[in-house]
């Protein structure tokens, strides 16, 4: 029991120390400029650890939406947010080429895009933005309180930050693309330097997938 306990308390260490790498690195360096890929020995498996929950949340159709609608599906999840001028954007392709990819293996997957900015990033802005990436990328938005629940979940980081370029504010935010399976338990986490085949080759490995 006390191993088991200690084992997983290990795993959460891990992460934690993960994200919080991650976070330093964003604010370090800003979201423009972390591309830049810095080489990291890849994380411990992530298999177990405690990320996501349930969620209540807005379509981009303005329907209501929950983590129930998505039971039985795998999500590829993404949190970001509309006005990111790089690394969104950037993220949000590479799932619809893993995507594309994977083919007829990617029907049961479903991607999410869920926005940390939900004063900007409303229904129909949301609408709009997804329909750029891929036709079943589902966008998510929601009151403050909705999406600050569902990025403690995920352990999301996410500030506002002024940017010095433009009138309007930006946001530092942590970025992984999480797989999560059938039944909501974290798959894996990919990072800003694990580009569409590198997620492509994961699922397959996983999956058995040829
Ligand atoms: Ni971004």
């Amino acid at each position: 029991m006390l191993k088991k306990r200690l084992f997983r308390l290990a795993l959460l260490c891990a992460i934690g120390l993960m994200i919080g790498a991650g976070m330093g690195f964003l604010q370090l360096r800003g979201e423009k400029n972390a591309q830049v890929v810095q080489k990291d020995p890849r994380p411990a498996p992530m298999a177990g650890v405690q990320v996501g929950g349930p969620y209540t949340l807005v379509d981009q159709d303005g329907n209501t939406v929950t983590d129930k609608d998505f039971a039985g599906k795998y999500k590829l999840i993404y949190f970001g947010f509309t006005y990111c001028p790089a690394i969104c954007p950037t993220e949000l392709q590479k799932i619809t080429g893993a995507l594309k990819e994977l083919g007829a293996e990617a029907e049961n997957i479903q991607p999410l895009f869920i926005t940390i900015d939900p004063e900007r990033d409303t229904v129909p802005v949301m609408k709009d933005y997804v329909a750029l990436f891929h036709p079943r990328l589902v966008g998510l938005t929601g009151s403050r309180a909705q999406i600050d629940a569902v990025m403690k979940g995920y352990r999301v980081f996410a500030r506002k930050a002024q940017d010095p370029g433009m009138n309007d504010y930006t946001m530092d935010h942590s970025s992984f693309i999480y797989l999560m399976s059938p039944d909501d338990t974290l798959i894996s986490m990919y990072r800003v330097e694990d580009n569409a085949d590198y997620i492509v080759r994961d699922i397959k490995n996983r999956f058995g997938v040829q």
